[in-house]
């Protein structure tokens, strides 16, 4: 996939994207979370959604809460579509979205992940995120996560 097709927005207020992420959370995410889940999180100050797109075409997003105190992006979901897994195209938003994060006037994303799920954990560790912890029975299924941590100063791997 040719970096060049490929586009990073903030999502700004509500409309289609958003009931778009929505479908595409339903459809393809683990856990997805329910409209009043959503709800907490959109068009309150307290989060950034970032919406991917190949052309026209929403094939992914990544969604942050922000602690403004703290500095603090909390990566709370990233998805790519089933079908444009495996071209980059996570590597290339999460990296825009943390690039956009930085300039916001974050100094660090904090994240846990299912100590399962190989592909985002080789995803995070590719961008330089460090693993903090082990965090064990974290998720209601019993699966234990990993607390992973990037520091945007220390961080080469944004430039
Ligand atoms: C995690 C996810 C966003 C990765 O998106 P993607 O666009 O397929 O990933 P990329 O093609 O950008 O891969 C970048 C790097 O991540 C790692 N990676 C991605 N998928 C992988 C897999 N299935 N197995 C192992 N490593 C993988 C590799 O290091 C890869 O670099 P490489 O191709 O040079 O080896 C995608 O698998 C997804 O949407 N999963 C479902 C939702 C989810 O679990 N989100 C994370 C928790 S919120």
């Amino acid at each position: 996939m040719k970096k060049e097709f490929f586009r990073v927005s903030e999502w700004q207020d509500e409309g289609p994207d958003f009931e778009q992420v929505m479908a595409l959370d339903n459809k393809f995410f683990p856990t997805p979370w329910d409209y009043a889940y959503w709800q907490d999180y959109i068009g309150k100050n307290l989060s950034k959604l970032y919406i991917f797109r190949i052309h026209l075409e929403l094939v992914g997003f990544a969604l942050f809460g922000i602690d403004h105190f703290a500095k603090q992006a909390h990566l709370l979901k990233i998805m790519i579509k089933p079908s444009w897994r495996r071209h980059h195209l996570g590597e290339y938003g999460l990296k825009e979205s943390l690039t956009q994060l930085q300039t916001f006037g974050m100094n660090s994303c904090f994240l846990e992940v299912n100590a399962r799920n190989t592909a985002a954990i080789e995803l995070y560790k590719k961008l330089g995120f460090q693993i903090l912890t082990r965090k064990k029975h974290f998720y209601s299924s019993g699966d234990d996560a990993f607390a992973m941590e990037l520091d945007f100063i220390c961080a080469l791997s944004l430039e």
